[in-house]
């Protein structure tokens, strides 16, 4: 089992550059199965979550080439099977992102239905509502989902979503690319990744036309062709960073960003008192600035503040002076960081969907551990700033979404290391599939 090691105290100063955005990077990756012809995708990060799509790709038999780390040449000319097993499903719920692809084109798709997770029972009923809409016949067998479209393909239709979904807004929006007619989403997620999703399919010859709306409309098309596309910077990378910037009272030159992306972020960050300043386009100024001020805080659909975000916040708060009221609108059960922060003498007190934090308060390093990826995120910040020790278990969850994050705290001051338990101790099985 691998863990962090952190030793607290250090202010964060110098200069780190951002990744591309997994939750953009997963889904067009998953949108190169619409295509014979080849998709290249750059600024793609070298994250667990990108490995586990890979190997879902290269299961049903399309080709995965990396000419560079972070480029992946993608064909999907010889697909075989049309199906997400339970072991890849299980490891990364992302992979119903192959759904709509596999069904427009395909006219057929076999996907493990995703459990729940940490977070919350985080449902897929909406995406199949929406494939059922446009013609499919949807049923659950054996624990997997079947669709079958039509004979002579999906048909296009108006679907609302009761509930905003990202990834239920971009398994629909692949699927209308090659549905016959026009697709309407409304009450469409409004996420950059959306957005960036919808310019890749445009590039390689769809008609997706208000993405990064609330109604988004999609004219189908025959067939797509090949594209080349980078990636969107992570946003939730970058708040995270800004927070270890902001909580250490260091000094952080954030690069290879896009502020404009991060605006509520940002916005909120800068109420509660951190110095944020847009040096250009691509890069953040981040210093500590006054004393921190708490400040309530709900999560929300973008252009909301995110969900994302939502734990490194806590953290922060921790150190903020007064009481901030925390409401998370998003998922049912995303406060599992606050009983590890309290382990390390945090003052938050857990209510149904809200969480009040008093500070500012000490943190006193101790063994803890992660439970989610961003959950994960929020112990490192905390550990950044305790007395003495924090040792995080399970640091398989922030591998799946950040790329070498110790590697890049280490580069601007942090004391922190990877250590692995013992070369002989054996691979927990989330770590086995990971290695796999
Ligand atoms: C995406 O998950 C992100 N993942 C999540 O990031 C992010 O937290 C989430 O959007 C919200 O912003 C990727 O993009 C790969 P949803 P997704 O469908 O699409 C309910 C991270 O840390 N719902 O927008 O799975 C659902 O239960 C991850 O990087 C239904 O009820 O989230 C939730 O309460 C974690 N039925 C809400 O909607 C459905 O069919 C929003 O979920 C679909 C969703």
């Amino acid at each position: 089992m691998e863990k962090f090691r952190i030793r607290g105290g250090n202010a964060i100063k110098g200069r780190v550059s951002i990744s591309g955005a997994k939750n953009s990077a997963l889904p067009c990756m998953a949108a190169a199965i619409l295509t014979a012809e080849h998709v290249i995708l750059h600024n793609i990060p070298y994250v667990r979550d990108i490995i586990t799509m890979r190997r879902l790709l290269e299961d049903i038999g399309a080709h995965v080439l990396t000419p560079e780390l972070r480029t992946h040449k993608i064909s999907a000319a010889n697909i075989e099977v049309m199906t997400a097993p339970y072991e890849l499903v299980k490891t990364m719920r992302a992979s119903v992102l192959a759904l709509g692809p596999l069904l427009a084109r395909f006219g057929k798709a076999r996907v493990s239905l995703p459990g729940g997770c940490a977070i919350g029972a985080r449902p897929i009923d909406l995406h199949l509502a929406g494939f059922t809409k446009m013609g499919a016949e949807v049923y659950l067998e054996a624990g997997d989902v079947v669709a079958r479209a039509p004979d002579d393909g999906l048909v296009g239709a108006e679907f609302d979503f009761e509930k905003i979904s990202v990834t239920g807004t971009e398994n629909l929006m692949m699927a209308g690319t090659l549905a016959r007619g026009r697709t309407t989403i409304n009450n469409a997620a409004r996420e950059p990744e959306v957005r960036d999703l919808a310019e890749l399919l445009n590039k390689m010859g769809a008609r997706v036309r208000g993405a990064g709306t609330p109604r988004i409309e999609i004219d189908g098309v025959e067939a797509l062709g090949g594209a080349e596309h980078t990636i969107i910077p992570d946003r939730i990378e970058t708040g995270t960073f800004i927070v270890a910037g902001a909580i250490t009272r260091g000094e952080l030159e954030i690069k290879d960003c896009n502020p404009e992306h991060c605006n509520r972020i940002i916005a909120k960050l800068r109420e509660v008192g951190v110095e944020i300043e847009e040096v250009n386009q691509s890069t953040l100024h981040v210093s500590a600035g006054k004393k921190l001020k708490a400040a309530e805080l709900t999560t929300q659909a973008y252009p909301a503040f995110p969900t994302d975000m939502q734990a490194q916040y806590m953290t922060l708060m921790t150190q903020a002076n007064g009481r901030s009221e925390i409401t998370e609108t998003i998922f049912e059960n995303r406060f599992m960081h606050a009983s590890e922060l309290q382990r390390m003498g945090a003052r938050i007190q857990i209510g149904h969907d809200k969480a009040i934090v008093e500070g500012p308060t000490k943190l006193i390093g101790a063994r803890v551990q992660a439970s989610d990826l961003r959950a994960s995120a929020s112990l490192v910040l905390a550990g950044l700033i305790a007395e003495g020790e924090t040792t995080i278990d399970r640091v398989y969850h922030i591998d799946r979404g950040y790329e070498k994050i110790e590697t890049k705290l280490k580069a601007v001051g942090a004391d922190i290391e990877r250590v692995r338990e013992s070369v002989t101790s054996p691979l927990s099985p989330e770590e086995d599939v990971a290695a796999a």
